[in-house]
């Protein structure tokens, strides 16, 4: 044999003792990793974790949405993401209000703490728009029109995670500002988003009533996209913690602190290691919480890519370093309440803006100025959703006849398909509509899908115009 081992042994065993030391050195900063749970949050290979926060709403009748926010960028804070990488939307019109109780201060549990202080103020008031909120998505800074200039300046190894909270409509995300998201430039931004390659996986989180209708049919898997969404494409999402009901608010508070599939979201971070719960799991527990009030509560759903949902929270919003010892609530066929809030009543989106306008008359003293005012505040709200109401039946069956008129306008399409395939005809119709019968209230607009329909079957901008002019005219 030319092989001398004799002459190699020294070599040998020089070369092993390199590997031990490679392995050992390899093992120390695994333990290290693990113990502090920088792994996620360090730059060096995970990337960095960005967040969008938006609260859609104003006015004090709607204080939960920005509670929600609040509360969620104390989450993302604690679990170690820097503020250079959470750019926040929200009017901030709620701590400082006049019917804020306690002044200063924002409260997203009848038991919580303040969640409103040290949060940024990128975009508030006028300046939180539509373009403003997508422009910061794709890290464009020359299309920021005001506020603190921040975007998600990505690279390919980053992730991203985006919450939203408040009103909604079929095919559209209310903003304050009166220049609402439709689904489709939202998912146009996305899909820029992702040719620009600068995230490696995004998360998105949205509570609004009709949330599905924003992905349904529209979010390709291929994006590296997992969203869910507190509602389906047809129904309402809830506020919870209101005022009358159980759990409620302390007594001074006449408004909803929070919203049900977001404090579902938020109350489980909160109490959970994030770096052993996965995205899958937090699905499981939020849509259980969000479905399981009663005959109340709306259905959670799922877009885009599944696989993504396999990974561990501490990818999007952080590491947090709460020890998770029970996770009972994730046993398998367990009965998963969540504490003991399972049994807490939601009230809609929609009732919970009337449920606070009637809490204001009550507390007004009786013969008082104010009680008057707030009397007509509230009934004019009722009498607008019936005048609403009325002006799209009459609609439906002038350009659809007197028996199909109301069903066509109502139709739902089916699972997997988006809510029109025309969205400039959608856009189009939604402006005629406003130039004959005014403004789309934040009610209003849960008729929306009329529009869609009418597209779908054809209608043409001049038809709706003529008829939109016909009806709203006779009425006002
Ligand atoms: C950024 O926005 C500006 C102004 O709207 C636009 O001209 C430009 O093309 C955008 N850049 C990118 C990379 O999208
Ligand atoms: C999801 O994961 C499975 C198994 O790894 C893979 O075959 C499939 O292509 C993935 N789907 C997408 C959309 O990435």
């Amino acid at each position: 044999m030319a092989f001398n081992f004799q002459y190699f042994s020294p070599i040998l065993i020089f070369l092993l003792a390199l590997l031990i030391q490679f392995t050992e050195s390899r093992l120390t900063q695994e333990t290290f990793k693990s113990t502090f749970g920088t792994s996620s949050i360090s730059n060096a290979d995970e990337g960095t974790n960005w967040a969008v926060l938006v609260a859609g709403s104003r006015g004090y009748g709607n204080y939960r949405h920005q509670a929600d926010i609040c509360h969620a960028y104390q989450i993302l804070k604690k679990n170690g993401l820097k503020d250079e990488n959470i750019v926040v939307f929200m009017y901030d019109d709620i701590a400082h209000n006049e019917d804020n109780p306690r002044k200063g201060i924002i409260i997203n549990n009848p038991k919580g703490g303040d969640v409103y202080k040290g949060v940024p103020k990128d975009y508030t008031g006028k300046y939180l728009t539509t373009s403003n909120l997508l422009a910061a998505i794709l890290g464009n800074k020359t299309a920021i029109k005001g506020g603190s200039g921040k975007v998600i300046n990505s690279g390919p190894n980053d992730r991203i995670f985006i919450y939203y909270s408040d009103h909604g409509s079929p095919g559209v995300l209310t903003m304050p500002n009166d220049d609402d998201l439709y689904a489709k430039d939202f998912i146009n931004t996305l899909k820029k988003k992702h040719q620009m390659g600068t995230y490696k996986s995004m998360v998105i989180y949205v509570e609004a009533c009709e949330a599905g209708s924003i992905f349904e049919g529209l979010l390709p898997k291929e994006w590296n996209i997992y969203v869910t969404t507190a509602s389906n494409p047809e129904e309402s999402s809830w506020a919870t913690y209101c005022p009358g009901f159980d759990p409620s608010p302390p007594e001074e508070y006449d408004t909803c602190l929070g919203d049900l599939y977001s404090v579902a979201w938020m109350e489980d971070s909160d109490m959970h290691n994030t770096q052993s719960e996965t995205v899958e799991q937090q699905y499981q527990v939020v849509k259980k919480r969000t479905a399981d009030a009663g005959e109340h509560g709306s259905h959670v759903m799922e877009y885009g890519n599944i696989n993504f949902s396999k990974d561990h929270l501490s990818l999007y919003i952080g590491s947090s370093t709460t020890t998770d010892s029970g996770h009972k609530h994730h046993n398998k066929g367990g009965k998963g309440n969540h504490n003991n809030q399972a049994s807490s009543t939601p009230v809609e989106q929609h009732e919970a803006d009337i449920l606070y306008l009637k809490r204001k008359v009550s507390r007004a003293p009786e013969g008082s100025i104010k009680r008057k005012e707030a009397q007509k505040e509230l009934d004019d709200a009722l009498s607008h959703r019936e005048h609403v109401d009325c002006t799209f039946e009459e609609i439906g069956k002038t350009l659809f006849g007197e028996e199909q008129g109301n069903a066509m306008i109502k139709t739902v399409r089916s699972t997997g398909q988006s809510i029109v395939d025309d969205w400039d005809c959608f856009k189009t119709l939604v402006e005629t509509y406003k130039t004959h019968c005014g403004a789309l209230s934040t009610y209003g607009k849960k008729h929306m899908r009329a529009f869609a329909n009418m597209c779908n079957s054809g209608v043409q901008q001049a038809q709706l115009a003529k008829v939109a002019s016909q009806v709203c005219g006779k009425q006002v």
